[in-house]
This record gives structure tokens, C-alpha cells and sequence, in this order.
């Protein structure tokens, strides 16, 4: 009672407008309406100390600081320190929030919270199964081409975009330099039915449908999940329902399943990964449809060590690729050392493609299809194919440095020099032919010579640059020129006599 009556006093005496000025401390669910008929939660811990405020927020891809935050009152703000910081701001209403969260990608979203006397952010964990090989299911024997929707589209994807895509696939030519999977990313789920199958949300009206419109433009299509209850976006994974979930893709017609670690690790250790990918390895191949198994946990422990065991055709290797230089080319490093875990079938993943999305000039888009060649990487573009520039689209669709990229050879190039801000990085091909990548990651232009007896590489009868679609002279015995900032050289030569 005495400490009661002194706050009560330090209330008056200092903040004057209100007896009662709110506390927020403890935990609250956050509930976010969509347009396509969902509520996504999130969590607040929330710690108020007068009237400033610290806490994180609890999203479905992991725990975000809280900083500026401040209680006014019955007024609340603070800032969620994600790349592109998200606002809140709004009024408490005793064990309620109402909140508007001001998103620099999707502008301002009324939130409502309402606070609950225990944290229960995650159901109860359920046993993962004794470790075994899974069978490989024999799809992929060169790294997966198609087209994502994450990158460009984000949460505003919906059928009749995706059927636009397919459209483009084919009018564009991409389908026909190979590009053939169209994956839906997050934000296509709704909820459960009474038995526990999974149903599209309203952007998705029928899936079944939409899988028959792109097969039937001779292209495959892709869906996305989590072995978490929730997905990256908040949306429904399928933790509990792998089986079920696996066969509602089969009997859809889906091709391509990636699936996202996200909220899993709120339930499981990153040491338990394996087990968590094999559980969804089996139920696909139960499901006795053949589809791409593509793992995504952000290269976390080791995973090319074990995603071939697990079912996975392919496994990313790093973290959510970003629309800039720097992004493409710490992704792309982070494969220096994994050319051994590649082969058919099975492939590291450096994340999809930004060409075409603006932020990189084009010598840096030409250079990251060159990067993701020699890499033997998936070539999943992730722009926007119905507005596509003319040099976007030769950028993505030069048939000799696919040819290069989907050498059936299926060995991932390794980096065999590193001088400062060059790199020299050769892919073994099939039939003796090598390619060959001079990188310039430096902001300024660099004079190189290289040699290709100073590579090991003998017996060159041609050589010939892919990008010009030009032969240059075969008696050549080295490249020598100015490689321009953040640009790449990029040769084909055919050894043997
Ligand atoms: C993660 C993945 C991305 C994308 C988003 C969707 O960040 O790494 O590729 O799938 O989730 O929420």
C-alpha cells in the first residue's frame, strides 16, 4: 500500500495530466488483419520503465528490438529495428493497444493487442524422427530454373499475377532458354479446415486451377511452407501436418515445395534441423509426387553436408539476398568453399535472383547471372517478368551462359585466386571445357593478366566469351585488359586437341 500511495504521488507531482498513466510491462498478442482474410500475431515483452519503453517484438522469423519507444499517458510509440524499421504508435486502452504500424514498404496497418497473462508463442514441440538417408527423387540433375515471388512481389501476390507470370514466362522467351518452375513464396496460406488440410487464402481462390493453368503453358509450379507453426510472414506452416500437408501439394499438382525455417526455431535447436527437414523429405516422397525439395535455413549448420540426406535437391547457404552489389557478392563468397557438396541433384543455393528489380546497374545484374553460372547455382529469377527492359531480359535469358550454368557435368565452380579485389574463379565442364570468371568486386577499375597455364588449365583450342557470343582468337594464352568496377570477365574455353 505504501509503495501504491508514493506512486500515486510521484504521478501527481511529476507528470500532472493523469493519476493512472498506463504501464504496459508484460506480454502482449499483437493481431494484424490482412487483406486476404488472415490474422497474423505476433508477440510483444514489453518493459516500461517511467515513461520510456524497451521490450522485442516476437515475429515469426525471429526476436526484434524495440528502440525510441516511450508511453505518454495513454499513448504508446516505438520502432522495431528491422532493415526497414517499422513504427507503431497508437493509444492503450487498459488490457488493450490499438495501434497503427507504419511499414516504409506497405504504409500505415492498424494493429490491435491485447495483453495475455502468459507467453505462449509456440505450440508444444512434437518428437522429430531417428535420423535415416532419404531417398533422392532423382528431379534436378541441373540447378532448378524458374522465377519467385518473393523478391519483387513480396505478400502482393496473388493468382492472377501468378498466371501473368506464367504468361510471361512464355511471351518473354524465358521459358524457352529454360526457366520452367513458377513458385508462389509466402502469403499464399490461409487456415485449417476442421480436418486439419490447409486452404489457400482469398488471393488464392483455387489452387488446383492455377497449377493447370501454368502446367498447361508447359511450365511447373512451386509452393513455399515451414516446418514452423508459422511462417516467416505469420502465416499458417505446417508444423503438425507435414504428411497432410505434402499430399494437399500433391493432389494440387505442385512441382516445387521450398521450404523456410523460420518459426521452427522457436520449437527446435538449429542442431535438430536435419531431423525437422527429413520429417517433410518423407512426406514428400510419400506423397508419390515427384517434386524439387528446396531447403531454406540460411546455411545454417552445415547444410550441404546433410541436405542431400534429407531429400533436398537444393539448400540455401546464407542468409535473404538483397537488391545491391554487396549482398550478391557476400552471398555468392559464402559458396568459396562448398564446390564439393554440389553435384546432380543436389545444389547450394546463394537465393534468388534480383536482375531486373533496380537496385544494381546492369554491369552488376550481368555480373551476378556470371557469379551464379559459375556457381552451378539455381537460376530463380525474382523480377517482375511482365515488365522486363530489353537488357534485362538478354541479361537473364543468354543461352551460353545458361549453357555454362547448366553444364550437365553438374560441378560448382571454386575460386583458384584472389588478388585484393580480383577474383579468378574456374567451373570444370563437361567434354575438358573450362569456364573461366574474372571478378572485379573493388569500387575502382583494375588492369589484370591471367595466364591460363598460371590456372592449370592446358591444351586451350577456343576461346570464346559467352556474354558477346563471340569466339576470340584460340592461339590467346591469357586475358589481359581493365575489368570495370563490380563487372566480370567472363570466357568459355574448350581444351583438348
Ligand atoms: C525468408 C526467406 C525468403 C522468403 C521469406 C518469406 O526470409 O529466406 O526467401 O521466402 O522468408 O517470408
Amino acid at each position: 500500500m505504501r509503495r501504491l500511495g508514493f506512486a500515486v504521488v510521484i504521478g501527481l507531482l511529476c507528470c500532472g495530466r493523469s493519476l493512472f498513466a498506463a504501464d504496459v510491462t508484460g506480454h502482449w498478442r499483437v493481431v494484424r488483419q490482412t487483406d486476404d482474410g488472415n490474422s497474423l500475431e505476433t508477440f510483444l515483452d514489453l518493459k516500461q520503465q517511467g515513461s520510456k519503453l524497451i521490450g522485442i517484438l516476437l515475429a515469426g522469423w525471429g526476436d526484434l528490438q524495440i528502440s525510441d519507444g516511450r508511453v505518454d499517458d495513454n499513448k504508446i510509440s516505438f520502432t522495431v529495428d528491422v532493415a526497414s524499421n517499422w513504427r507503431y504508435a497508437g493509444e492503450i486502452a487498459g488490457n488493450e493497444m490499438h495501434l497503427t504500424q507504419y511499414d516504409p514498404n506497405a504504409g500505415a496497418i492498424p494493429v490491435s493487442a491485447v495483453r495475455m497473462p502468459l507467453q505462449a508463442v509456440a505450440p508444444a514441440r512434437l518428437p522429430v524422427p531417428p535420423l535415416r538417408a532419404v531417398l533422392s527423387n532423382g528431379l534436378a540433375s541441373t540447378p532448378p530454373m524458374g522465377w519467385n515471388s518473393w523478391n519483387f512481389f513480396h505478400d502482393k501476390i496473388d493468382d492472377s499475377t501468378v498466371r501473368q507470370i506464367a504468361d510471361a514466362m512464355v511471351t518473354t522467351g524465358m521459358r524457352d532458354a529454360g526457366y520452367r518452375y513458377v513458385n508462389i513464396d509466402d502469403t499464399w496460406e490461409g487456415s485449417r479446415n476442421a480436418n486439419g488440410r490447409i486452404r489457400p487464402n482469398k488471393k488464392f481462390p483455387d489452387m488446383k486451377a492455377l497449377a493447370d493453368y501454368v502446367h498447361a503453358k508447359g511450365l511447373k509450379i512451386g509452393i513455399y511452407s515451414s516446418p514452423g507453426p508459422k511462417t516467416c510472414a505469420g502465416y499458417e506452416g505446417s508444423y503438425g501436418h507435414e504428411e497432410q500437408d505434402a499430399h494437399t501439394f500433391a493432389e494440387w499438382g505442385i512441382d516445387f515445395v521450398k521450404y523456410d525455417w523460420c518459426s521452427a526455431f522457436r520449437i527446435y535447436s538449429d542442431s535438430e534441423m536435419r531431423a525437422v527437414y527429413q520429417k517433410m523429405g518423407d512426406a514428400l516422397r510419400e506423397s508419390g509426387r515427384p517434386m524439387v525439395y528446396s531447403l531454406c535455413q540460411y546455411g545454417k549448420n552445415d547444410v550441404w553436408k546433410w541436405g542431400k540426406l534429407v531429400g533436398g535437391n537444393l539448400w540455401r547457404t546464407t542468409g535473404d539476398i538483397e537488391d545491391n552489389a554487396h549482398s550478391m557478392f557476400s552471398n555468392a563468397e559464402a559458396e568459396v568453399d562448398l564446390a564439393p557438396w554440389a553435384e546432380p541433384g543436389h545444389w547450394n543455393d546463394p537465393d534468388m535472383l534480383e536482375i531486373g528489380n533496380g537496385g544494381m546497374s546492369a554491369d552488376e545484374y550481368r555480373t551476378h547471372m556470371t557469379f551464379w553460372s559459375i556457381l552451378a547455382a539455381p537460376l530463380i529469377a525474382g523480377n517482375d517478368l511482365r515488365n522486363m527492359t530489353p537488357e534485362t531480359r538478354a541479361i537473364l535469358t543468354n543461352s551460353e551462359v545458361i549453357a555454362i550454368n547448366q553444364d550437365v557435368l553438374g560441378r560448382q565452380g571454386h575460386r583458384v585466386q584472389k588478388h585484393g579485389n580480383i577474383e579468378i574463379w574456374t567451373r570444370p565442364l563437361a567434354g575438358g571445357a573450362v569456364a573461366l570468371a574474372i571478378f572485379n568486386l573493388g569500387l575502382t577499375d583494375t588492369s589484370v593478366t591471367v595466364g591460363w597455364q598460371d590456372l592449370g588449365i592446358s591444351n586451350v583450342r577456343s576461346v570464346r566469351d559467352p556474354w558477346a557470343r563471340h569466339d576470340l582468337p584460340a592461339a590467346m594464352a591469357e586475358y589481359s585488359g581493365t575489368i570495370k568496377s563490380h563487372d566480370a570477365e567472363f570466357l568459355r574455353l574448350e581444351t583438348g586437341r
